[in-house]
């Protein structure tokens, strides 16, 4: 596997996985909430939920009723969580790693609402403009930018009138080319948390 900042990753561009993953468990809390998930190797942060999703999760806002996408879901810690708050709504988690998707899947399984669809998918590909209330992503960012601006530009189409979209990002990994970017596609971009050096931000389609 390749690392370094800007190359992208294993677990970034693994579509397809053909081997049965061991699973591991991850042991958290969302929201207050005591929380078991499975990972495995091969997505990221399999070991622990990421610093970022978990300030993500704490700060993201999901009515009962929303249809939410957690896009480039990884096992799903944020999916899970919106499925608690989207009680009547709709939750779709999508990612381009099928191991992914099936670590979201299992995950999603042990939650109350059955109000939920985990695709493979590559960006906004399988989604049509006008879908979600709200977007949530811990965006893919050692992927480099040309994986993730798409990500960004295609959110305002994706979402309704008044929708919201959160991102969470570090300072050290280019926070601000985030921030920026997000205020280029919406017209506005707000920090909503901070902490451990990531920002949590909300921006709102008009
Ligand atoms: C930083 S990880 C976040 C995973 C998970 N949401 C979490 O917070 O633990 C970014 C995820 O985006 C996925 N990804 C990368 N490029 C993508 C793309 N073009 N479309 C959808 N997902 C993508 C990766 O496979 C990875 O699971």
């Amino acid at each position: 596997m390749m690392r370094g900042h800007g190359v992208p990753q294993e677990h970034y561009f693994a579509r397809e996985t053909h081997s049965s993953p061991q699973l591991i468990p991850v042991r958290t809390r969302l929201r207050g909430i005591e929380t078991h998930l499975v990972s495995a190797h091969g997505v990221f942060s399999h070991r622990g939920l990421d610093r970022g999703t978990e300030l993500l999760v704490a700060a993201m806002e999901v009515g009962a009723e929303d249809t939410v996408l957690d896009l480039g879901c990884g096992y799903g810690a944020v999916a899970v969580a919106a499925a608690r708050l989207a009680i009547r709504g709709w939750v779709v988690a999508s990612d381009v790693s099928m191991r992914a998707v099936e670590l979201c899947r299992m995950n999603l399984a042990a939650q109350p609402s059955s109000r939920t669809l985990v695709l493979q998918a590559d960006g906004y590909t399988a989604f049509r403009p006008g879908s979600f209330d709200v977007i949530v992503t811990n965006p893919p960012i050692r992927a480099g930018w040309r994986v993730v601006f798409p990500l960004i530009d295609g959110a305002p189409e994706m979402l309704r009138p008044g929708g919201t979209f959160f991102a969470v990002g570090r300072a050290r990994q280019g926070i601000d080319t985030l921030v920026r970017r997000i205020e280029g596609a919406f017209g506005n971009c707000e920090v909503i948390r901070r902490g451990s050096g990531y920002k949590v931000v909300r921006a709102r389609r008009g």
